[in-house]
């Protein structure tokens, strides 16, 4: 990820990233931060960048030329998001940041005095952030604060995997109280079932605790939880086929737009993908209503949207671009235990990550999938290839929206059970996040149908269906 700061204070912004985990993450060139002072760009003999307001009014503005000059020299006639820091913005949340996190480059634009020329915004800003309902005295520590939050969600950043996802605000809890050596401090015992070992008990006393916490500190946040809770009950009425929607709640990346008896449609923060599900007609007629206003602005349309009915889906492609693109069902790994893999197995095979050298022979491979969007995922760690010494015999992924897929095997290794087994490694991987493994079928692929049943994977009795937008191919 690479972050172009453009500010009349590049020091403080680079003593400022400086140091600790980001400042670590730039020398390793996890991350890259360059501040670029405005003032290089001014054509002013004094290098002044500021003046006053026409039509009056207190304090200076920022001019228009040295602001677009700075911007037009750093992303070089590329199409790079740029950020502008304001009391005016929208306020800067975790959903930003995930979304901010999925960008391979970003531009923040630091405002000083009374603000900037309104023409040059109008030109190179894409999105207005706001930290927060109170008024600083330049867009620098606004910057910094954000860069922070993005940072900590670029793989590799934080050395711990897990712990990105398993912070606050995740599934809108507070995080629970932690404790740390001795065991006794100013007469207070860490609480007792901290120290019994037993791991099912702990985890209900940390999700109990971080209820508590949230009720009582942040209201609104509860509130959200109750609802993400109500949502996941009714959905859970026929819980294989609606398991996506399920686990996109549970994993704390919904967005709840629409959830009535007759109905539920939500948006996967990380995919942006839809995923809609209706018990009638007029249900399917609020989620179409729901949708025009999601997608009135064109450039929100994403790529593809779920349905889980025929007739929501037939709703949906009339009113929309979209094409049906295959109808499938759920496969679900309903138990907790992790599958076997035979240790001689296990050590004839290694898996690990796919990397971006790979990226041409997967690409041409899996049929579903284009370049672009499987860069994506091996960037995002999230494709994984099974090897015998040195030579790739099959991969296997999730997809962006959580589901397990993208399963080929190369044609030289296939019937050899490998298939099998980089399934069983997927599944056990998504165990141990915590999530509830799962994968949808195409209704006409049957070799996967075999194998997701003889793995032991419940299959949903009813269908979904996937629409693509038009102009996506
Ligand atoms: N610039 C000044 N105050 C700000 C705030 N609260 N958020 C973002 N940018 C700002």
């Amino acid at each position: 990820m690479k972050f172009h700061v453009l500010t009349l204070f590049p020091e403080m912004i680079m003593q400022g990233l400086g140091t600790s985990i980001i400042g670590r993450a730039a020398s390793a060139g996890t991350i890259s931060l360059d501040a670029v002072n405005i003032r290089d760009y001014s054509m002013d003999k004094h290098k002044k960048v500021d003046d006053y307001t026409y039509g009056g009014g207190a304090g200076m503005l920022m001019q228009a030329q040295p602001v677009f000059d700075a911007w037009k020299a750093v992303c070089k006639g590329q199409k790079v998001r740029c950020v502008y820091l304001t009391p005016q913005g929208t306020p800067f949340t975790q959903q930003i940041a995930q979304d901010l996190a999925k960008e391979e480059e970003l531009i923040f634009l630091c405002g000083h005095y009374e603000g900037i020329d309104e023409r040059v915004l109008e030109e190179i800003v894409t999105d207005y952030v706001s930290i927060g309902d109170y008024v600083l005295t330049g867009g620098e520590l606004p910057a910094m604060v954000m860069i922070d939050a993005i940072s900590r969600l670029v793989p590799g950043v934080l050395n711990n995997e897990s712990s990105a996802e398993t912070e606050s605000f995740q599934g809108n809890l507070l995080e629970y109280p932690q404790y740390s050596r001795p065991e006794v401090w100013h007469d207070k015992q860490v609480p007792e079932v901290l120290l019994s070992g037993d791991h099912n008990k702990i985890r209900q006393w940390r999700l109990e605790q971080s209820v508590e916490r949230t009720k009582q500190r942040r209201p609104d946040l509860f509130q959200r939880y109750e609802r993400n809770l109500k949502c996941i009950e009714q959905l859970k009425k026929d819980k294989l086929s609606h398991i996506e929607m399920i686990e996109v709640i549970r994993r704390g990346k919904a967005r709840l737009i629409y959830f009535k008896k007759d109905g539920v449609l939500l948006q996967d923060i990380e995919s942006g993908y839809f995923m809609a599900t209706a018990t009638n007609e007029q249900g399917a007629e609020q989620i179409v209503n729901s949708l025009k206003e999601e997608m009135s602005d064109a450039a929100k349309a994403p790529s593809y949207i779920v349905a889980h009915q025929d007739f929501l889906k037939e709703l949906i492609a009339f009113e929309f671009d979209y094409d049906v693109l295959m109808e499938c069902k759920q496969a679900v790994y309903t138990r907790k235990e992790v599958l076997p893999i035979k240790k001689v197995v296990a050590d004839k095979y290694q898996f690990r990550n796919l990397t971006l050298e790979e990226l041409p022979i997967v690409s041409e491979i899996y049929s579903y999938g284009d370049e672009e969007s499987m860069k994506e995922r091996i960037q995002k760690k999230a494709l994984f290839g099974l090897y015998q010494e040195d030579s790739l015999c099959g991969f296997i992924g999730i997809h962006p929206d959580g589901s397990l897929g993208m399963l080929e095997v190369m044609p030289e290794y296939r019937r050899n059970g490998i298939g099998s087994l980089l399934e069983c490694y997927l599944i056990n991987y998504a165990l141990k996040q915590g999530w509830t493994p799962f994968g949808q079928v195409d209704v006409t692929n049957l070799a996967s149908w075999k194998l997701q049943e003889k793995l032991g994977l419940c299959l949903s009795k009813n269908s979904l269906w996937w629409l693509e937008k038009k102009s996506s191919k």
